[in-house]
Order: C-alpha cells, then sequence, then structure tokens
C-alpha cells in the first residue's frame, strides 16, 4: 500500500488528486479489488486480513482528505494573488471634490436665513394646480400659466414653475407666526444664456399679527441679506408685480462688476436684478384661511446668485459638467 500513499502525496492538483481517489477508492478501485480477494483469504486468516485492510484505508482517506485541504489552500491562494486589489497602495493621484457652485451659493444663502431663525421647508416637484397657481392668485388667464412658460403633466399637475407653492403648504400646515424659507428645484420651458428648464429657487415667508410685519421688515432682512452674500453693494427697491405680493418689488444691487458705472453683465445700467418680493397679497391669505396676519414674501434664483459671485457668463455652464469649469471650485 506504500505506492498508494505516494499516489496522493505527488497529486499536485486538485485534479490529479481526483483521479487518484477514483483509482484508489472508487467502485472498479484498488481497495474494492481488494476486498474481492477476500474470498479466497482462507478462513482462519480473514479476519487479520480484513482487519488489515480497514486499517489501510482508514490511513489512506485521512491521507486523502489532508492532501485535498492542502491542494485547496493553495488554489484559493493562487485566486486571491490573481486577483488581488490592494486599497492601501497609493495611486500618485491625491484629489479632493468639491460641492458644485450652485449647491455652495445654495449653502451660503441658507446659512444667512438659518442664523436669522427661519425654519427650512420642502414641498413636491410635481405640483397640482392649486398650489403652483390657484391659491397664489394666479387666476386661470393669467400670462404665467401660458404653455409657454410651465411644463404641464398629463393627469393636469404640473412641473413647479416656482418654489412660491410651498408658502402655501406651509401656511396650510401651520398657525402664524410662521418664518421659513424654501429652497429647491424649480422647472420652466426656457433655455438661453439665462435660463435653464430646471434651475434652482429660494422661497422665503414670513407671517405674524398684522401689526408685527411691515414692509421695513422686509426691507431690513433683504438690504442685510443682500449685504451679507455681495459685501458693500447699494440696494435698490423698484416697484413690479407678482399676482402674489401687493406691493410688489424687485430689488437689485449696484453691479458688482462696474461699480454702478454701466457694462455689458449689467446692460449699462448700472444695476443687477437678483430678488422679487412684496407684502402677501389679502387674496392669498384668504385662499390659506388665515386672518387678521400681515406677512412679506421673497423668492430668488440660485444660479443667479451663483453667475454673479463667480463671474459665470453663460448659466447653461453650470450644468454641462465640464470639469475645466467644476476644477476651478475645489
Ligand atoms: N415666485 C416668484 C418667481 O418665481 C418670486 C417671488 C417669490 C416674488 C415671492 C415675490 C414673492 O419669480
Amino acid at each position: 500500500m506504500k505506492n498508494l500513499e505516494e499516489l496522493i502525496k505527488s497529486a499536485d492538483t486538485l485534479k490529479t488528486l481526483e483521479e487518484a481517489r477514483i483509482e484508489i477508492f472508487g467502485k472498479k478501485g484498488i481497495l474494492a479489488a481488494e476486498f474481492v480477494k477476500m474470498k479466497s483469504v482462507p478462513n482462519e486468516e480473514k479476519k487479520a486480513f480484513a482487519q488489515n485492510l480497514n486499517i489501510q484505508k482508514t490511513k489512506l482517506t485521512e491521507l486523502f482528505e489532508q492532501r485535498k485541504e492542502t491542494l485547496e489552500e493553495s488554489a484559493l491562494e493562487a485566486l486571491m494573488q490573481k486577483s488581488a486589489i490592494d486599497v492601501t497602495l497609493f495611486n500618485g493621484v491625491n484629489e479632493s471634490g468639491a460641492l458644485h457652485p450652485v449647491m455652495e451659493t445654495m449653502n451660503k444663502i441658507i446659512d444667512y436665513f438659518v442664523s436669522m431663525n427661519f425654519s427650512i421647508q420642502e414641498g413636491p416637484m410635481v405640483e397640482d394646480d392649486f398650489h403652483n397657481f390657484e391659491a397664489l392668485n394666479l387666476p386661470k388667464h393669467h400670462p404665467a400659466r401660458d404653455m409657454q412658460d410651465t411644463f404641464y403633466m398629463n393627469d393636469g399637475t404640473v412641473l413647479r414653475t416656482h418654489t412660491s407653492p410651498v408658502q402655501i403648504r406651509t401656511m396650510m400646515q401651520s398657525k402664524p407666526p410662521i418664518r421659513m424659507i424654501s429652497p429647491g428645484t424649480v422647472f420652466r420651458r426656457d433655455f438661453d444664456l439665462t435660463h435653464t428648464p430646471m434651475f434652482h429657487q429660494v422661497e422665503g415667508l414670513v407671517v405674524d399679527d398684522a401689526d408685527k410685519v411691515s414692509f421695513a421688515h422686509l426691507k431690513f432682512i433683504l438690504e442685510d441679506f443682500l449685504h451679507y452674500m455681495f459685501g458693500d453693494v447699494e440696494v435698490r427697491f423698484r416697484p413690479s408685480f407678482f399676482p402674489f405680493t401687493e406691493p410688489s418689488t424687485e430689488v437689485d444691487i449696484s453691479c458688482i462688476f462696474c461699480k454702478g458705472s454701466g457694462c455689458r453683465v449689467c446692460s449699462k445700467t448700472g444695476w443687477l436684478e437678483v430678488l422679487g418680493s412684496g407684502m402677501v397679497d389679502p387674496n392669498v391669505f384668504k385662499a390659506v384661511g388665515y386672518e387678521n396676519v400681515s406677512g412679506y414674501a421673497f423668492g430668488l434664483g440660485v444660479e443667479r446668485f451663483a453667475m454673479l459671485l463667480h463671474e459665470i457668463p453663460d448659466l447653461r455652464s453650470l450644468f454641462e459638467g465640464d470639469m475645466r469649469l467644476l476644477e476651478q471650485f475645489r
């Protein structure tokens, strides 16, 4: 049986070991043949013959199991060597990511209002007619509802065209006093140098007892906010119109590029329009069931702020993912 031990020991792959197993332990193998021989062994020797054979078989089986384990281990080892990735290896590149300029600007805006005790509210991007238009005093014939501007869904809902519906949702879910901002994504059918179909706004709303909120509060907070964002600029309030505010005002800052003397960016006016705002229209309060309150609201486009802060000439470049632009914000 010595040569059978050799056969197992010399198997150097799982395949040759399996061949040896069949040769030794198989139905027609060497051990089976030995047991057959037992028939011709004289009766008085049978017991010793069988005992010896069983001892040999046990020994060979143990040897086989050991060999199998060893070969399986080295096969696994070889596989790991072949497919190994050393995650601790230095790849020669040491780069960090950065926030996208729109998100960085968004965070800066949010930081200001959170420091002024505004809460952050969110609403759905797919809105119904009531929240996006009707409750905001946008009657059915209003031009802002034109197919030109709004993405209509088949079921009569829309992709929200501004963050103002969050004003309505917040007022209907809670009671005054309210002091909130709502940062978020909005959608309009528009695409040129200064418009993309998706962009970001930050909405603001403050509501309290009628004698507690005035235009002076709106003026203070927006002036302070714009100085925080743009530094030492002049701020101008210009009469305007929004269906959901009365009076309404658009807010300009003196051009940060030419300091007000007139350039290409400000179209030679010396001023840059940065915000829409006003005192909440009584019809809006009526729609949400509020009485004896006063409030102001504002809305701004985050991309516009990012473009001004970083002197980015084309709004569309913010969404092209061009590394040459993005790497500058690391
Ligand atoms: N929702 C207006 C817009 O998208 C901005 C705005 C918000 C104006 C709140 C006044 C008050 O243009």
